[in-house]
């Protein structure tokens, strides 16, 4: 027995392609999960992973990345307040906004799209706003809707104050705007999802489909249209779009809002991916090696080396300022993170990593014209800089520029190939 069936069981059940997330990812899991239930081996833990239900989960639980905060991408919120006025007016009081979030995992994304709403002064009766993911867990945290730090990213926090009540170790959600979200466990592969063809005004599908092999990728996108009513819109992640244009949707040109609406609403008819004339005409879309955008700072800043702009260790109070950038980082501080940033290039030689850094926290923010900037300087210092190429690929993806992501993409390929990195 050899990790392939386990990871072809993922790739079944949860649609996870494991390159995407690294196949030492992956391993990790299996020895955690092998070492928790005692297990004799990877066969012995196959025949147990069969045989439970209990722990098809608990695997699941193990590989899924449930990172996520509120108002990510804040512009893409900008966008649906104005959006779902017009809707509204267009509705005439027939029914409610329905609104998707698909994956929600802790419920930031959802509780975000209440606040968007209730802020741009819609009374709660005129939409609803379910939310779904695999994750029991994370589906659990959602309904507490209890909310640390981590949660709370970037400096436009006012919501907070408007929303929350302060507790001595976090914030909880009021519940007026925790009532207008139905929280429940699903699938975004499971055929049952029908059932809801066309009831959609907006889905949220942002930050899933980078774990995705391309036929999966396809197979969603299709549900997702077909979740959509027929003027209803569509919001992705950032790196996602590359294939929607072959599947009949455009974007609909609000920048930093990766919102999409379907062609034929108001163009005609793009070629369809069946049409094969038309269809090889159409870039093939990028493929986002591992890391999707933007990366949890958590994880980024944790596997940084310390490392000075020549690749020599950094001294100790270079180091304590990589650290301090770090851990302001990790916590959520980014306007912290930011200014040690730029105090450490006060001090210091310009430093790839330093500048990775300040790509991230923009893309963090939305706002991608500083993060590709710094990326840029990032790689100018480090060609090779594996974060900051994947992270610049997945932007100029996003921006439609598919050969120049690609070109950074088999660069990124290369420079985890070669030795010592
Ligand atoms: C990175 S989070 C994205 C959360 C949010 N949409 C955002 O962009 O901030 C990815 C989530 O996808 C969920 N997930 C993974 N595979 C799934 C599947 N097949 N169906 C539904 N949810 C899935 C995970 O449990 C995880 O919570």
């Amino acid at each position: 027995m050899n990790e392939q069936h386990f990871f072809n069981f993922l790739r079944e059940r949860i649609g996870l392609d494991v390159d995407s997330v690294g196949a030492p990812m992956v391993e990790r899991a299996l020895r955690q999960r092998c070492s928790a239930l005692q297990a004799n081996g990877l066969d012995d833990y196959w025949l147990r992973l069969q045989q439970s239900h209990d722990e098809q989960q608990a695997l699941i639980e193990a590989v899924i990345v449930p990172e996520t905060w509120f108002f990510r991408y804040p512009d893409s919120f900008t966008a649906l307040a104005s959006l779902a006025h017009k809707r509204l007016a267009e509705l005439a009081g027939a029914r409610p906004l329905r609104l998707l979030s698909l994956p929600c995992s802790t419920g930031e994304e959802p509780y975000s799209l209440a606040m968007a709403l209730i802020d741009a002064g819609m009374a709660p009766p005129s939409f609803l706003i379910d939310g779904m993911d695999i994750s029991p867990i994370s589906v659990t945290k959602a309904n507490q809707a209890t909310y640390g730090r981590n949660a709370f990213r970037g400096n436009n926090l006012g919501f907070r104050e408007r929303h929350f009540e302060a507790l001595e170790d976090g914030h909880r959600l009021h519940e007026r705007v925790r009532q207008r979200v139905s929280l429940q466990v699903g699938n975004v592969l499971d055929p049952a999802l029908a059932s809801r063809d066309g009831l959609y005004d907006f889905v949220f599908c942002r930050n899933l489909l980078i774990y995705f092999d391309v036929p999966t990728q396809q197979r969603v996108f299709e549900t997702l249209k077909r979740l959509l009513h027929p003027q209803g819109v569509l919001f992705i992640g950032p790196a996602e779009g590359s294939l929607l244009a072959r599947m009949g949707m455009r974007p609909l040109g609000i920048p930093q809002s990766f919102a999409y609406v379907r062609q034929e609403e108001t163009l005609p008819a793009l070629p369809s991916v069946a049409d094969g004339k038309s269809a090889r005409s159409v870039p093939v879309p990028p493929r986002i090696p591992s890391t999707p955008l933007p990366r949890p700072l958590r994880a980024a800043v944790a596997g940084a080396p310390a490392r000075s702009p020549q690749g020599e260790a950094s001294t100790g109070t270079e180091r304590e300022l990589l650290a301090n950038i770090a851990r302001c980082a990790n916590a959520g501080e980014s306007q912290q993170a930011r200014s040690e940033c730029q105090r450490y290039l006060r001090q210091f030689a310009p430093s790839a990593q330093v500048y990775y850094w300040l790509g991230l926290l923009s893309d963090t923010e939305g706002d991608a014209p500083q993060a590709l900037t710094h990326y840029r300087k990032a790689l100018y210092l480090q060609p090779q800089h594996p974060e900051a190429l994947v992270h610049l690929a997945a932007l100029l993806a996003a921006q439609g520029d598919l050969a120049g992501a690609r070109r950074l993409q088999d660069r990124a390929v290369r420079a985890g190939r070669e030795p010592g990195q």
